[in-house]
């Protein structure tokens, strides 16, 4: 049975429920953000205990935001999009369901597990082997669900959208059944199942392509549906949106080793990473650029439509980032920036500005049409949101720049006699007043999300209560 009363043929049950929940898993996890954030420039923030220290919650916010925020987005927004685009309702309903607890159960086991401090110690695979376990269940229930809606469908042709999804779906699984092989030596303890040169090689591969498939090919899965939808122009160029993919897809696997530069890999790898990552930069701006001109003869609509200006926002970013990381896959770039906050600076321009912001344009998109309202409780909440989540994310990565470039240069500084011009501790001095600024971009990021959450839930309420006065009809599962 269909969570409202109001007749449906799809089965949107799942989809209002990931939906909620990654507003939700949004604040808690940015939440966390600024508190790391806050830490780094504050240390007695740290409480002077093992659970909130920097190195449990830091782990913490990126599966909270990448894996609960991100994760239950992209959950919510397949099943709409398999669902709309094949004209049929969801292949194995109560897998689709499950597959909403188990992720769910995920997330309160990591959010209970990391601050205890059991961790595998891999970078975005931390989690121990019992919780790595449950989540290869749920994403084979995923998989049935989304593949056999696929199968079912009614549409001879499967709509680009679709393509990124499954991609995502079936790289994931195959990433995280490799890098996450270990041998167990008790509960939530493991051995990982490599060690040395290929352990960080495996590690890598996963890493970047975590990046390369959850972070960017599901997340166009959601462009490319919804940047038409909302723009109500169709997709500019169909042709340029299959090589974008195949693009992507074949390129992303090579560059991982750009993760290792000046490492005891093999010097051909790191040279191959680096190749790779900048012929990266092609089918990356092509899928930017065909983004951007689906808002051909609707630029206007920017004017008053926040909801697509978060969208528009969101490619700018996906543009700048994936400039930028070509760009610091190249040795002598990496040099510099590597161990240095513009690192961080240019993860959070593509999480905070291309992640952060078409997640949201599409949330809102959806959560209307999903409780059967025309739009969302408050627009000028929506518009305040955008701002305050822009400003947030100029302030955080221009911060991330100038520390890292600044801290970059005093590491290398050298006397003529040789000696280091700078202590460590006078790059830790040198780079405090741009953490203080990164953590009022974040708070102010932050505080768009709980806006936004406020505005769900209203717009939820407005739909419960307007659909109380409808007499039920039908409701299809
Ligand atoms: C209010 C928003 C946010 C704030 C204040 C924030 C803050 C931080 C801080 C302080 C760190 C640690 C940096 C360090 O170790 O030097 C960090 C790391 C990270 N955050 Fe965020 N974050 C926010 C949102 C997000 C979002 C939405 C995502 C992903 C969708 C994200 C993904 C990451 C990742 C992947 C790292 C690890 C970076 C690395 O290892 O280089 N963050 N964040
Ligand atoms: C063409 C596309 C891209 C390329 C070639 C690229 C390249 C790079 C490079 C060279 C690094 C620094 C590695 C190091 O010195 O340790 C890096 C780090 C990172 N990038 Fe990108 N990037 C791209 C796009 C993106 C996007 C769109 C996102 C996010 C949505 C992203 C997320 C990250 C993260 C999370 C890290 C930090 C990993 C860690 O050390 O924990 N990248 N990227």
């Amino acid at each position: 049975m269909s969570a409202n009363n109001i007749e449906t043929f799809y089965d949107d049950w799942a989809i209002r429920r990931f939906t909620v929940m990654a507003v939700v898993w949004g604040v808690v996890g940015m939440l966390v953000g600024v508190i790391v954030a806050a830490q780094l420039a504050f240390p007695e923030l740290n409480l002077g205990l093992p659970w909130t220290s920097f190195g449990r919650l830091r782990p913490l916010h990126t599966n909270a935001v990448i894996f609960a925020f991100g994760g239950s987005a992209l959950f919510a927004t397949s099943y709409y999009v398999v669902q709309r685009t094949s004209q049929v309702s969801l292949a194995f309903p109560t897998l689709a369901r499950l597959t909403f607890w188990g992720y769910q159960a995920v997330i309160v086991l990591a959010a209970i597990t990391l601050p205890l401090g059991y961790t595998s110690g891999k970078e975005y695979a931390e989690l121990e082997w019992p919780i790595d376990l449950l989540l290869t269940v749920v994403w084979v229930m995923y998989a049935l669900v989304f593949f056999g809606t696929v199968a079912n469908r009614k549409i001879k042709h499967i709509y680009v959208a679709n393509w990124f999804y499954g991609a995502f779906i079936i790289v994931v699984a195959i990433l995280h059944l490799v890098n996450s092989a270990a041998v167990p030596s008790e509960w939530f303890r493991s051995y990982s199942a490599y060690s040395g040169a290929q352990d960080a090689m495996i590690q890598w591969w996963y890493g970047h392509n975590a990046v390369g498939f959850f972070l960017t090919a599901a997340f166009l899965g959601m462009m490319y549906y919804f940047v038409p939808k909302q723009a109500q122009r169709p997709v500019y160029s169909y042709r340029l949106s299959i090589v974008h993919f195949w693009g992507l897809i074949f390129t992303y696997m090579w560059a991982g080793p750009h993760h290792l530069h000046y490492t005891a890999l093999p010097d051909w790898t790191q040279s191959l990473g680096m190749v790779l990552s900048l012929i990266l930069l092609a089918p990356s701006w092509g899928g930017m650029i065909n983004g951007m001109m689906t808002m051909s003869g609707a630029w206007h609509k920017l004017r008053d439509d926040p909801v697509l200006r978060f969208m528009i926002v969101s490619l700018s970013f996906y543009g700048m980032s994936t400039f930028e990381g070509p760009m610091m896959a190249i040795k002598t770039v990496n040099a510099l920036s590597h161990y240095t906050d513009w690192t961080v600076g240019h993860v959070h321009s593509g999480a905070l500005g291309w992640v952060g912001f078409v997640s949201m344009g599409s949330l809102y998109y959806l959560t209307p049409r999903l409780w059967g309202m025309k739009q969302m409780y408050s627009v000028k909440a929506i518009e305040w949101h955008f701002w305050l989540a822009t400003i947030g994310v100029v302030l955080y990565i221009s911060a991330m720049w100038i520390s890292g470039v600044t801290a970059g240069l005093m590491w290398r500084a050298i006397n003529e006699d040789g000696t280091l011009t700078y202590t460590f501790v006078e790059s830790v001095k040198a780079m405090h007043p741009f953490y203080v600024i990164r953590m009022v971009g974040g708070l102010m990021y932050v505080s768009g999300m709980v806006i936004m959450l406020w505005n769900v839930i209203k717009t939820v309420q407005s739909g419960q209560a307007a659909e109380a006065k409808i007499p039920a009809v039908t409701a299809h599962a």
